[in-house]
């Protein structure tokens, strides 16, 4: 029996971060991983492989729509399937490996296998049982079920399986337009399938700024996705090579059915605890399978901890990160912290989608006093000349302190923009602030401090 201080359970996000931190902070550290290769969802069959494949047909799309505008000129480029999900499992490979490196160079121990919990201060890896002072649970999410339809991961898939079809699809129904939806969906849509969104809800999105999701819809509207919103799918019949959609209407019960090659079911994901043994020692659960903590990753029972997607929040890799870091060093006795009010979240289509904070739906219903400094990408020197003009950046902040309250940006680079209001967020800054702050011309981040310029006296370029 091996003795550790610290045995993380998985090796995604949360996991892999929080025992490197661990064994920097000179505590002896295992991680346990099921899987083939360390990373998680994230690595494996989440962000990093569907963001290679939003790269590639980014490329595609900008050299279909804008090479010849600019007097670049090519022949029609065409596309290589093999090869392109082969440059996606590179990526994946690299960054695997990277991980693997990261456990050698800072003395983790990966041991490989399913983990359960026998009891508290055990963890059982196939036959072998080990000691640890403490215990991370760090699981992670899969795809949620849905009545009625019954995923094979070939014609009915997952995000595990859109990201692997062999063949691209003629047409494709996708169920939810929430992020892996509108992501997966628009890979597939550069890449020539006719892609139907069946939503349920009304709006894209869910829990988005209202105004982002409408101009997000229109925008892949415009870009050739197909939506139904306002629709209960009832079920899925699937062959071999096709399948049949049902879904009936809200407003008006009236039932509809869609064909596809393709049904990819993105409708939220589910965390993955079963078979950990949590019943047995005592650890409680939320429905379905989610870890009760404290808010600080602590579970109910001493020495046991729980991260990432396994736990309360939103399902975002940086989330865990954060998460695993500031657990290893509670376990390490220093004062860990996450701050929930300022997780960015953003959605890597063309434009980008990112936000921080609160919403103007949010704030409204909290009956907060505030103020909205809107910019246009329009205005924006850099976009013009690039193309990328769609979209605004949208600041809220304190009608009376002038403090920001929240960002929402649809625009190009959104996702990186957005880091400049996280931390202007975190130190508590004023809309003023940023305003005030010298941006390089000709940059997209212009456009972050008009938007702030609008907060005050008015922004310039519009
Ligand atoms: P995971 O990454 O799920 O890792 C958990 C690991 O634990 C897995 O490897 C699993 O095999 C292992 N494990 C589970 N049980 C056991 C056990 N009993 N014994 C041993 N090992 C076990 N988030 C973003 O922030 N940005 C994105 O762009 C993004 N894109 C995504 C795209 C897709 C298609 C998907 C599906 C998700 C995406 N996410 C993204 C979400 C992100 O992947 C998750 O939030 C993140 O991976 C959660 O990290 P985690 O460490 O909690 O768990
Ligand atoms: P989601 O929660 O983002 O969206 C699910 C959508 O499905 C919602 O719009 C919901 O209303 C809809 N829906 C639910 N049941 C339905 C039904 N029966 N019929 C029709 N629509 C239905 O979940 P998604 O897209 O599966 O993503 C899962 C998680 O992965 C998210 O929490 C997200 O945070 C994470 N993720 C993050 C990414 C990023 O940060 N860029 C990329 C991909 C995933």
């Amino acid at each position: 029996m091996a003795s550790y201080d610290v045995i993380v359970i998985g090796s995604g996000p949360g996991g892999y971060v929080c025992a490197i931190r661990c064994a920097q902070l000179g505590l002896r550290t295992a991680c346990v991983e099921g899987r083939d290769a360390l990373g998680g969802t994230c690595l494996n069959v989440g962000c990093i492989p569907s963001k290679a494949l939003l790269h590639a047909t980014g490329m595609l799309h900008e050299a279909e729509e804008n090479f010849g505008k600019m007097g670049v000129k090519t022949s029609k480029p065409s596309v290589d399937w093999k090869a392109m999900l082969g440059y996606k499992q590179d990526t994946i490979g690299a960054n695997t490996k990277g991980i693997e490196f990261l456990f050698k160079k800072n003395g983790v121990e990966w041991l490989k296998g399913w983990a359960s919990i026998p009891e508290a201060g055990k963890v059982k890896v196939g036959e072998a049982v080990h000691e640890a002072g403490d215990i991370v649970i760090a699981t992670g999410s899969e795809a949620s079920s849905l009545p009625g339809v019954d995923i094979d991961e070939k014609v009915v898939v997952t995000s595990t399986g859109a990201l692997e079809l062999p063949k691209i699809p003629k047409r494709m129904a996708v169920i939810g337009a929430g992020v892996i939806g509108l992501e997966l969906g628009s890979v597939y849509n550069r890449l020539g399938t006719e892609v139907t969104v069946v939503e349920f809800l009304n709006a894209v999105t869910p829990g988005m700024d209202g105004e982002i999701q409408k101009t997000f819809q229109r925008t892949l509207k415009r870009q050739g996705l197909a939506f139904v919103m306002g629709a209960a799918v009832q079920k899925v019949e699937a062959t071999k090579t096709r399948a049949r959609l049902t879904y009936r209407l809200r407003k008006d019960e009236s039932e509809h059915v869609l064909d596809a090659d393709a049904v990819l079911v993105a409708t939220g994901r589910t965390p993955f605890t079963a078979g950990l043994g949590l019943d047995a020692i005592g650890i409680e659960t939320a429905a379905p399978g989610q870890v009760r903590t404290d808010g600080h990753g602590r579970t109910g029972v001493e020495g046991i901890w729980a991260i990432g997607d396994a736990t309360d929040g939103p399902m975002l890799a940086h989330k865990a990160e954060d998460e695993g870091m500031a657990v290893a060093e509670c376990i390490a006795g220093q004062a860990g912290h996450v701050n929930y009010d300022v997780i960015p979240s953003v959605i890597y289509t063309h434009p980008e989608v990112a936000s921080v904070g609160q919403t103007e739906e949010q704030l409204k219903e909290a009956g907060r006093s505030f103020k909205v400094g809107k910019f246009p990408f329009m205005g924006n020197g850099r976009a013009k000349a690039n193309f990328a003009a769609d979209g605004f950046v949208k600041l809220l902040a304190d009608s009376e302190t002038d403090r920001i309250l929240g960002a929402h940006i649809i625009g190009p680079m959104a996702g990186d923009l957005i880091h400049e209001i996280c931390v202007a967020m975190e130190f508590g800054a004023a809309a003023e602030d940023v305003a005030r702050t010298c941006h390089a011309h000709p940059t997209f981040s212009e456009a972050v401090r008009e938007a702030a310029l609008a907060c005050g006296d008015g922004p310039i370029h519009v």
